[in-house]
């Protein structure tokens, strides 16, 4: 069985092929030229995605040697994401796999992520709690099985990976800024400034604005006396703002862990390529006594490898998928249940 996938939800350009279970290819195409524009343009992220689909499919199949008409399977994202981008893709495999007559199959982004630990050797085990941290969400849900996600929270306003890139460019970092302020927070001391960790009245939910707010009244303070902020300045504040996201996720995810009773733990997403949060999680693992699953670092990010791979459980669990399926920009209400 070999199972393709594909992946054009943002500016990743992402291909992989799954054959017998095994991840054969999985090539990740980065749009870096958005960074000049110090963040992602939506039109010029679709028409990257439409050039270099297709050398990169062809790429993809040679890596895992196989022809086009050996594909069994054909799964593809349909959303969240940027519709121009989406819709690349998702036209993309509608066309391939009616050309090739083999069933296609639409998934859902953050299905994709929440299920990326299972391509690594030592996967989750069910029931787990899956930390969701990219550039556009942030979930935290109990994963009871393949088909069975219940969200206990999320935002209510600034997904993580934003907060990273919105702190990033008050601090003159190119998109995207994560790396960047986890870079500098490296050399900066993280009890230099006290920056807020918002509470809530619900218990599973997030909030990210007030902090990223917090850095912005911080930076215009120093600012008056020190117009150019100086390195040391600016790793102490990446420090500092690092350490109050590591603490909002951890102080929910123990909640979490406190009332109900799972296996393990998985850290996903692009933001879980941050090593404070991956060790922070590891901690809190190894105090709860729970197996901790964090991809590594192709899998933390957008790529084809999970998208393939969730088609392929979606499939094997028996659902099947007309042509009809469009991109969509949102999570549809009924995508997990909620707690
Ligand atoms: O999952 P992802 O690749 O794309 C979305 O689906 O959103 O996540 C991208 C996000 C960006 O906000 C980026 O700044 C952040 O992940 N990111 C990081 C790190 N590497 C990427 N944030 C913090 N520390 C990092 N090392
Ligand atoms: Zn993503």
């Amino acid at each position: 069985m070999n199972v393709l996938g594909i992946e054009t939800s943002c500016d990743e350009t992402s291909v992989a092929v799954i054959s017998n279970g095994k991840l054969k290819a999985n090539l990740i195409s980065s749009q870096d030229f958005h960074a000049e524009y110090g963040g992602v343009i939506p039109e010029l992220s679709s028409r990257a995605h439409l050039q270099i689909i297709l050398p990169l499919l062809k790429k993809a199949l040679s890596i895992a040697g196989i022809q086009k008409d050996e594909i069994d399977l054909i799964s593809v994202t349909a959303g969240p994401g940027l519709i121009g981008a989406l819709l690349v893709g998702l036209s993309f495999a509608k066309g391939l796999a009616f050309s090739l007559d083999v069933p296609f199959v639409p998934v859902n982004h953050i299905e994709g992520h929440i299920f990326s630990g299972f391509l690594m050797d030592d996967k989750p085990e069910f029931p787990y709690l899956s930390l969701v941290v990219s550039g556009g969400h942030t979930l935290l849900l109990l994963v009871e099985d393949d088909m069975k996600i219940i969200k206990l929270g999320s935002t209510i306003d600034d997904a993580v990976g934003e907060a990273f890139d919105k702190v990033a460019k008050l601090l003159g970092f190119e998109y995207p800024g994560g790396p960047l302020i986890q870079k500098f927070a490296e050399q900066g001391n993280p009890e230099k400034i006290k920056f807020p960790v918002a509470k809530l009245k619900s218990k599973y939910d997030f909030s990210f604005s007030g902090l990223k707010t917090a850095v912005l009244r911080y930076v215009q303070s120093v600012q008056k006396e020190n117009p150019q902020l100086d390195d040391e300045m600016k790793s102490n504040i990446a420090a500092s703002f690092q350490k109050a996201v590591i603490d909002a996720l951890v102080l929910k995810l123990n909640a979490a862990l406190q009332e109900f009773e799972v296996k393990s733990i998985s850290l996903v997403g692009g933001v879980a390529a941050n090593q404070s949060l991956r060790k922070a999680i590891q901690n809190l693992g190894e105090n709860y006594k729970k197996k901790v699953v964090i991809p590594d670092l192709t899998f933390c990010g957008d790529n084809a490898a999970m998208i393939a791979y969730r088609g392929l459980k979606l499939y094997e669990s028996g659902l099947r998928f007309t042509f009809d399926a469009t991109a969509y920009a949102r999570l549809p209400q009924d995508a997990f249940q909620t707690f």
